[in-house]
């Protein structure tokens, strides 16, 4: 478990020199399922993975919940030995031997660092842009979920330009649940040039969800009481209902249609849920459909057959607002 840059970067100069393969899974903790697929995903195709666990501060609007955020390292870390991703103190290969065997021997890394760490000029300045380097992906960071969530690609994007610079990974893991993060984040990636990871090595993995009821796993999802848990899997279910709209025969139905299947969906459970006297407060924020190359809106006309002869992959999403929070989801519409 590595807590400094410099202590990391030791480690990481012997894999160099060693040839082994660096997997990456950057985290904010509150480790559930979804973040373990991809911990597995990197073993597998890694000779060592290391996971980053940082609350990136600068990601987070004032409004938002950055004092509230889960943070559960105990948990976390017992995860990560259950997935054997690091192994007990008590274990022998544990020990702090510095000889570059050690790496072969060890599964991996955990990178642990504090705010001080990965912002040794402050943050202050970050928040309040006026001086100081960032990270802007334009074009991209502005649309869909960076229209209700202002200047948090920015945060997205300056935080893992410095963990990628930190940890150098060979491949990088991501989640399709952050659909937009995943492909903004390759875009920054081909636009710097970077090597570690180069573009073909940010890979996407397939959202986890809750088998019995779909619903994406998030670490949010902590936050939602238990009528707010019941009603919550309506999003995916909503988006799933676009999706048959938009693949049904003779070219799909327009974009509008898609989109407001899924709309009247939400807005029918949500009425279903008042009349049963849930006890959860429910708000749809949106359902839309961007084309997954430059996330511009699809305009309403536009059905399936029309966007095939451009061949351009659409994301579905939605975010939908339960006791307070805010979840999302999305639906990929073609291949990546
Ligand atoms: P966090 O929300 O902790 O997510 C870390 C990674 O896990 C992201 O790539 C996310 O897409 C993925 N993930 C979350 N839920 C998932 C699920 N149900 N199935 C599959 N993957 C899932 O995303 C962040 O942290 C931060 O923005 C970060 C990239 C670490 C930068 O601070």
């Amino acid at each position: 478990i590595f807590t400094t840059v410099a202590s990391y970067r030791e480690w990481r100069h012997k894999a160099f020199i060693a040839n082994k393969s660096v997997g990456f899974v950057p985290t904010m903790g509150a480790l559930h399922e979804g973040h373990l697929s991809l911990v597995r995903k990197s073993l597998s195709e890694n000779d060592l993975t290391v996971l980053s666990i940082f609350v990136n501060p600068t990601q987070f609007a004032p409004h938002e919940d950055l004092e509230t955020y889960p943070r559960t390292l105990e948990h976390d870390l017992n995860a990560l030995v259950d997935q054997q991703l690091i192994v007990p103190s008590s274990d022998p290969r544990s020990d702090s031997d510095s000889t570059s065997t050690s790496i072969v021997k060890r599964p991996s890394a955990v990178f642990l660092p504090s705010v001080h760490e990965m912002y040794p000029g402050g943050i202050e300045q970050e928040i309040h842009k006026q001086h100081g380097t960032f990270v802007e992906v334009k074009g991209y960071g502005e649309k869909m979920e960076g229209k209700s969530r202002p200047g948090f690609f920015r945060g997205v994007a300056t935080v893992v330009t410095k963990l990628f610079n930190v940890i150098q990974p060979t491949n990088a893991y991501f989640g399709q649940k952050d659909i937009q993060q995943a492909l903004l984040l390759r875009r920054m990636v081909t636009d710097l040039l970077l090597s570690h990871p180069s573009p073909d090595r940010l890979h996407i993995v397939p959202t986890v969800r809750d088998p019995s009821d779909n619903l994406a796993l998030s670490s949010r999802n902590a936050y939602l009481s238990p009528a707010g848990r019941k009603v919550a899997p309506i999003l995916y279910a909503a988006l799933k209902s676009a999706e048959k709209c938009w693949f049904s025969v003779d070219g799909g139905q327009s974009k509008k249609k898609c989109v407001d299947t899924a709309r009247e969906l939400i807005e029918r459970r949500i009425e279903e849920a008042r009349s049963q006297g849930l006890n959860t407060e429910i708000k749809l924020d949106y359902i839309e459909m961007n084309d997954a190359g430059d996330f511009e809106i699809l305009e309403d006309h536009v059905t399936r057959s029309s966007t095939d002869e451009k061949i351009v992959p659409v994301i579905l999403s939605g975010a939908l607002w339960v006791d307070g929070t805010r979840l999302i989801d999305n639906v990929v519409l073609g291949d990546l």
